[in-house]
This record gives C-alpha cells, structure tokens and sequence, in this order.
C-alpha cells in the first residue's frame, strides 16, 4: 500500500475559461477580470508573500485566532469527520487543525492544479493515518465533488476570507452550496475579515514593498502568457482602496496611458486613466455575516475573533430546516 496516494478528481477549470472571462470581462461597460484568476503559480507565490507583509494582518491573526480556538473546535466538531477544504492553496492553515481534530479524511478543493497536487501529496505524506482526496474545482462555479467517504460528517474549512471575493449574493448561493455539500449535522468553518479602521485596510492593500501591486498586475502577465496578447503589465498602475458604501475593497488595474490591448484577435482600447476591476474583498461585521450565513442555511454556532477584533473565524452549523428556496 502507498501511504502518498492521492485520490485526484479533474473538473479542468482551465485556460479555455480564462480566455472566456477575459474577453467577455473586457468587453463589459465596466470592465472586470475574476479576481479567481489571480492564482496561477507566480500569482500563488506572489500571495504567499503578501500574508508575509507586516501591513498583510489577515493571515498571522488568523493563524493565532485558529490556534487559540482549538480546544473548542475539537470538542465542536469532533472526530472522524470528513473535512473538506475551499480554495486549500499551500495548505498551511489546515495543519494546525489535523493534528487535533483527528479527523477520517481531507479532501482539498482548489482551482490550481499544480498547487492542490503538490500540497495533498504532502499531506498524504505527513499525516498517512488520513484518508486524502484532492478536486480540482472551480467551486465558484458549483461544487461538484466525487463521492469520498460519503458516510462520515461534513466539514467544510474555507479559511483566508476568500468569501470576501464574492458579491453578498453570490456569497449567499456559494454557502448554500457549501450547506448542500455538508448536508444535516454538517458544519462550515470560515475566516471572514472584518470592518475596521479605513487606514489599516487601505495600508493591507497598498503594501510598501509594492507586493501587492505586483500580485495585480501578474494577471496581465498571466494573459500574455496564457493567451495570444500583447498587453504590457507594466502600462497599468494597481489602484486599491476601501470603499465604505459596499463594505469592501476594491482593486484596479489603470491605464497609464491611451493604449490598445489585442486578445486574442480581439481589440480593446483603453483611455489614459481608464479602469479593469480585478477584485472585490468585502468586509463584514460579526453580525452581518451572521446574517448572510442565516440566509444560506447556517447558523453561527461559534465566534472567535482576535483582541483588536481585525478578523473572525467562525464556526457555522447547518440549520435544521434548511432554507426555503434553495
Ligand atoms: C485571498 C481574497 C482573502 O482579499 O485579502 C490579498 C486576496 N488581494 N491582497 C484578500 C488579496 C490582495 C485576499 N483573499
């Protein structure tokens, strides 16, 4: 028996998408590229050394608010649980729990295959006594995932705030999916940001080592390199700040000058100072992400929050009743 075995299921969320989202997301009024994009090798490297920046606060808190809280996860969860995990990138974040938690089995849920392939393997590796799965899945578009230990209680682990990426809405039909997958009895644990001071976010997202302006404009370089373009990553300026009125802040690439952009055939011609809006990252109040998991059919069962309340993660069960429109 290989103890690294790792049971790989492929739903191809591929160039063909990016090519798709690209050319539609450009063609719009408002321009815009899915901020799910971002996350190609370099991009994942590049983020990788964004939760390393002293202004970054989101990635260490939740670190210390996990570390802090597990005591208590471990007698709200409990064992041999099958724990699914959102968006697992470099899997760091789920370590910590595993050790404890004892759960039957892992199952990693990313868009990057190379990352998710190389991050359970050493899960698999590190931790034999686990049962490990990983799905390439775009689960912003659903999650369709194999039947792995089908039998066992649900966990879903989606840390990282990355439900911060999505419309409120969208985030409300996401969690449904999430309360669909886990089914009754299962539970859903969630880092969320949280509203604070405007200077402490803008400064998150306006690194002074420029991070996280390289982080943005790698997407340009991603569809040089991915699709037939010319676009020079170096023509657009990033551009992020907090926008109260939607709870949320926004990233922008901007032109630095009136240029044309060529994909793949297609042609986009950009003004000096025009706009594509690469992400969103929406903040809540522990309150208003009670209310939106309310509306997906979960209910907060548990709250840890940091001293300085810069970040939550929360622990959240399926409702009994599930919501009526499903
Ligand atoms: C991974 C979506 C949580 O919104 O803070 C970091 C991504 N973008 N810096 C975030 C990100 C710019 C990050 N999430």
């Amino acid at each position: 028996m290989n103890p690294q075995a790792v049971t790989f299921y492929d739903a191809h969320p591929g160039t063909a998408d990016l090519r798709a989202e690209v050319l539609s997301g450009l063609s719009a009024e408002t321009r815009a590229i899915p901020a799910k994009f971002f996350y190609d090798e370099r991009g994942s490297a590049l983020f990788d050394r964004i939760c390393e920046l002293p202004e970054y606060y989101q990635t260490r808190t939740e670190m210390a608010i996990l570390r802090r809280a597990l005591a208590d996860l471990v007698e709200l969860i409990g064992p041999q649980s099958l724990l699914i995990e959102l968006g697992s990138g470099a899997s760091r974040k789920v370590r910590l729990l595993l050790e404890e938690l004892r759960p039957r089995g892992y199952v990693g849920v990313d868009i990057s295959k190379e990352f998710l392939l190389s991050s359970t393997r050493r899960l698999a590796h590190d931790y034999p006594w686990l049962d490990v799965h990983a799905a390439c899945v775009d689960f912003s578009a659903g999650l369709e995932l194999p039947a792995c230990g089908d039998a066992a209680r649900k966990v879903a682990f989606f840390p990282g705030s990355s439900i911060g990426n999505f419309d409120p809405d969208e985030a409300v039909s996401l969690l449904r999916d999430v309360a669909d997958m886990v089914g009754p009895g299962g539970q859903l644990l969630i880092g969320v940001d949280l509203k604070k001071p405007v200077d402490v976010l803008n400064a998150a997202y306006n690194d002074s080592a420029g991070v996280t302006a390289e982080f943005n404009r790698n997407l340009l370089q991603r569809i040089r390199q991915e699709l037939v373009s010319d676009v020079d990553p170096g023509s657009f300026e990033h551009y992020a700040f907090y926008n109260p009125v939607l709870s949320r802040i926004e990233m922008h690439l901007v032109s630095r000058d009136a240029q044309c952009v060529h994909v793949d055939g297609a042609e986009f011609a950009f003004e000096r100072g025009d706009s594509i809006h690469t992400e969103n990252s929406y903040k809540y109040s522990v309150a208003g992400f009670g209310a939106l998991a309310q509306r997906a059919g979960f209910v907060q069962q548990a709250v840890w929050t940091d001293d300085a309340e810069l970040f939550s993660v929360q622990l959240l069960r399926r409702a009994s009743r599930l919501h009526p429109h499903a």
